[in-house]
């Protein structure tokens, strides 16, 4: 694909390819290096508002979703936005298999009802409802775990600039589909708006614990848990 420095299996391979926006914004590869930057911005812009994170207890987010957000780096398909050197925007994703939904239902049956093995199992249900592997008739995707942009810029397009080199990244990896769960109603948005194929909806106030009452209670506007998924 033109542009692209190709050096198969280096996770900084795409360094090379600053996609220049007009209002300054870049477009860069995410490396190991980048690691205390990115997680001090997710930190600042992503998990203060998260939907899953804050609403449930405690607010604040587990140190083991950290840790698994963190771990995609090696992929080589996590982005941040940059304006100068700062960082304005961050994607972090990762490839994922047919058989994802198991691993995620174990990993979540490992953690227990800690604040992350709770966030695993709904996101381990939404990718068994989605079944996109069937849906899509593919053995794999590329799966977006974050999308957050500085809440000083937010509708400046930075999210869907993320998401447009993810899939033109993905395209060259040879991916054949793209999907996110989106826990916010700002980023089911921004799918919508990017054409994405909705494929499937949990509703938080019908997703509940044997009581009857619902797990994750995240303020207005953030109403459901929609994936998204398009073809690459
Ligand atoms: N709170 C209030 N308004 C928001 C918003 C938020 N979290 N996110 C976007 N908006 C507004 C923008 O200001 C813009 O308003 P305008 O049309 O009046 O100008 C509009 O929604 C469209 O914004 P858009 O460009 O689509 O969003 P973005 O790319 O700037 O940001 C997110 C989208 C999801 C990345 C951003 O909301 C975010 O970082 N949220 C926090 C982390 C998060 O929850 N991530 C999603 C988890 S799946």
């Amino acid at each position: 694909m033109a542009g692209y420095q190709i050096q198969e299996k280096t996770p900084a391979f795409i360094h090379k390819n600053i996609l220049s926006k007009g209002d300054g914004i870049q477009i860069d590869a995410i490396q190991l290096c980048h690691r205390d930057k990115v997680l001090d911005f997710l930190r600042s812009h992503y998990y203060l508002e998260e939907p899953l994170t804050i609403g449930s207890y405690p607010k604040e987010q587990d140190p083991e979703d950290e840790k698994f957000n963190m771990s995609q780096i090696t992929h080589g398909t996590c982005l941040m936005a940059l304006n100068e050197e700062r960082i304005v925007g961050v994607l972090i994703s990762g490839l994922k298999h047919s058989n994802e939904a198991d691993h995620l239902f174990e990993d979540a049956a490992r953690f227990g009802p800690t604040k992350w093995g709770t966030a695993l199992k709904i996101l381990a249900c939404a990718e068994r409802e989605s079944n996109v592997y069937v849906r899509y008739n593919v053995l794999k995707a590329l799966h977006i775990h974050i999308l957050a942009v500085d809440a000083q810029l937010r509708g400046h397009t930075i999210g869907a600039s993320l998401i447009e080199e993810i899939k033109k990244l993905g395209r060259h990896l040879g991916y054949p589909l793209l999907t996110l769960d989106c826990t916010s109603y700002y980023s089911a948005k921004l799918c919508e708006r990017l054409h994405m194929d909705l494929v499937n909806v949990i509703k938080y106030d019908e997703y509940l614990d044997k009581e009857g009452k619902p797990i994750f209670k995240p303020p207005p506007p953030h109403q459901s848990l929609k994936t998204y998924a398009t073809r690459l």
